[in-house]
């Protein structure tokens, strides 16, 4: 399935490896030490210019690039690529004083200050007005730089605003995707509460209001935001394209299951192919990891940007080396961490693995945050495995450009994930998020390495296909085919229950009922702390639903229920669909009654492993054991961390990681 690049990100020597720079927090004379360190490390590309905006451009019409010149000259000379940015993300005060407009306004209609960063508003043709300039001025004056191996757009797009603009956009967007009033009073069923709009000022968006807002304006406006970011992506990519850089183009998303404000499957489209590259960032959150481990995390951010990316390069641009201040604070990474958990990324499908950011600042918000140079210096364990992990990185550079073929997908679509967070649904615990990382934690335990795919995609490549939780899906077209084609699709509960406007299809569920061979009678949501029992042992919670076979094998029912089911299996065509009416408080079992088999049978739990491959053959097994005993690894050929043979009676100690070129 995966269209291969072999030539991936051309302008950086091997995986890349770095973080974000910031030289202009620092006098010049720590910019010397700063290059020498890169080097010691390994480091080969540096982003810089993120936050830079009221260096070069002081005021209005006034540009001075002589310390961007410095810095990008600093790199060249010191042989380290340069990921420059934008610094559009961060518009100074004076540009906020000038144009008070673009401040962006919240949902109860407070308009924000300035004095933090990402203080726009997407829709304020001023701020657009600026990227585009920003964009062609530096491209102007760094297209051809030596230093310059990749544009760095922006940075972590998510803002959104309510303010009399953007509802101008929204009607704009609106009126293109519905054509007219008529279409937009159905697709958002109107005549509930007698919402029905009769003339296009009336359109709002989802401002503060005295009850719960309309599912459908909800959902489009979701979309809308992810759309008016991308456009802002997109119109300094032109510029820069425009103005005579041919170099790779990208910017930091956050697909990492943390973070879901935008449609990244869409962004995809212009993120991925010539002349761009899929970023991501990486932050370990404890208080949302719901028990997973941070090692699995850290691969469901890798195997949700690997199935973005469908095969184009990609790479880790951010992740933090210890503890990120601005989250609730009170967590440290665990020596080796650093190394295991860019290693993973690596293993998965990354072109490199950088951080953010290179030396820790001392001052301004972040002055806690972690950084390859701690501000304990280079004298310290962090930057002793930062020199560990730059050195192992070079080992492997020709890696590069070999990719993961997974043999199962996690199906996620964003539209699916904002309609089930809409207001007034059965259950408020039907949230996607949650369980798609349960579901893929389960898999990883399994030794199974799944993509995150969009079910509109091409599956037609994988033996197993996930939908935990489709809550919205139109048809069930490319699922049917899937089906039929061979392959297996698991679908959890309360999946195809709305169409794309989150109306609910007639007779449920909805868009899966047919191709399930299954019809769902109720819903019944289950209170927190009680569960339901099935028949075979098996135990569900949070949901379950009163479910008829109509063509399908019941293989397991609810105690007390026997006519309804709660686990259903249809053969269809060549292949297979399940489907699971209640949320199973163990999946292993189930897993071993579908008959899903691990990656490398037989390796030890705990044991992350993971194949590369180039397009001629040669493969790398990637082994990092997060386990607490000894792990054997089932590969032969060369540890390239070690430069030593590798026989399949070998194995690792815990913490330990070896990646093995094949034969
Ligand atoms: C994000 C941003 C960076 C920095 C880090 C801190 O990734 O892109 O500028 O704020 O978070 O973790």
């Amino acid at each position: 399935m995966a269209q291969r690049n072999t030539d991936i990100i051309p302008t950086i020597p091997g995986l890349a490896y770095g973080g974000d720079y910031n030289p202009e927090q620092w006098p010049r004379e720590v910019w010397d030490e700063d290059v020498r360190l890169m080097r010691e490390a390994g480091v080969n590309v540096a982003t810089v210019n993120v936050f830079s905006w009221a260096g070069i451009n002081p005021g209005p019409g006034e540009w001075d690039f002589e310390r961007l010149d410095a810095i990008m000259d600093l790199l060249a000379a010191g042989g380290i690529k340069a990921d420059l940015a934008t610094s559009t993300a961060s518009p100074p005060p004076w540009f906020s004083q000038a144009h008070p407009e673009t401040l962006p306004v919240n949902a109860e209609g407070v308009r924000l200050n300035y004095g933090a960063r990402a203080e726009y508003c997407p829709n304020a043709p001023a701020y657009q007005a600026a990227v585009v300039e920003m964009a062609a001025k530096l491209a102007e004056r760094y297209a051809n730089h030596p230093a310059l191996a990749m544009w760095h757009v922006g940075n972590e797009y998510y803002r959104s605003c309510y303010c009399d603009d953007s509802a101008a956009a929204f009607r704009d967007w609106l009126r293109e995707r519905y054509g007219d009033l008529d279409g937009l009073n159905s697709a958002w069923g109107t005549t509930f509460w007698s919402q029905t709009f009769t003339d296009w000022p009336q359109v709002m968006p989802p401002r503060a209001s005295a009850e719960t807002p309309n599912p459908g304006q909800v959902l489009d406006w979701q979309r809308f935001c992810s759309d008016a970011l991308l456009k802002l992506f997109r119109a300094e990519a032109d510029a820069i394209e425009r103005h005579g850089s041919d170099k790779p183009i990208t910017t930091n998303l956050m697909v990492t299951g943390n973070f879901n404000g935008l449609d990244y499957h869409r962004w995809g489209e212009h993120t991925t192919g010539p002349n761009r590259l899929i970023a991501t960032d990486h932050y370990l959150i404890p208080e949302q990891a719901d028990g997973i481990p941070w090692s699995i995390q850290a691969a469901f951010g890798a195997d949700a940007s690997r199935g973005l990316a469908a095969g184009s390069p990609w790479l880790l641009m951010e992740q933090s080396t210890n503890s990120s201040a601005w989250r609730r604070g009170g967590f440290a990474k665990r020596p080796g961490d650093l190394v295991r958990h860019s290693l993973s990324y690596v293993a998965r499908g990354s072109e490199g693995a950088m951080f953010f950011q290179w030396r820790a600042s001392r001052y301004g918000t972040e002055r806690y945050h972690a950084a390859m140079v701690p501000h304990a210096g280079a004298d310290s364990r962090v930057f002793r495995e930062v020199k560990q992990l730059g050195a192992w990185l070079k080992d492997l550079a020709e890696v590069k450009g070999s990719t993961v073929d997974a043999r199962a997908a996690i199906l996620l679509d964003f539209n699916s994930v904002w309609a089930a967070k809409t207001p007034g649904q059965p259950s408020a615990d039907m949230d996607t998020y949650p369980e798609l990382r349960r579901w893929h934690a389960a898999l990883w335990r399994r030794g199974v390495t799944t993509d995150l795919a969009n079910p509109a995609w091409d599956l037609s490549g994988y033996e197993y296909v996930f939908a935990p939780h489709l809550y919205l899906l139109e048809d069930d077209a490319n699922l049917r085919a899937y089906v039929e084609g061979g392959g297996t699709l698991v679908v959890g509960p309360y999946s195809g229950i709305v169409d794309g406007n989150d109306r609910v299809h007639p007779g449920l569920p909805g868009a899966l009922g047919d191709l399930m061979g299954v019809r769902v009678e109720e819903f019944r949501p289950i209170w927190e702390g009680e569960t339901a029992d099935l028949d075979n042992g098996w135990v569900g919670e949070t949901w379950s639903e009163v479910a008829h076979a109509v063509d399908a094998e019941t293989i397991a029912s609810f105690k007390g229920y026997p006519e309804t089911g709660a686990v259903f299996r249809r053969k269809l065509g060549r292949g297979e669909v399940w489907y699971l009416a209640t949320r199973l408080t163990e999946l292993d079992p189930f897993f071993d009654r579908v008959g899903v088999a691990p990656d490398f049978p037989g390796a030890p739990a705990d044991l992350e492993l993971v194949r590369r491959s180039h397009e001629d053959g040669r493969g790398y097994v990637f082994a990092i054991n997060h386990g607490k005993d000894p792990a054997k690894v089932p590969a032969t050929g060369r540890n390239l961390l070690t430069g030593k043979a590798w026989a399949p009676m070998l194995s690792l100690k815990p913490g330990e990681c070896a990646v093995i070129r094949e034969g």
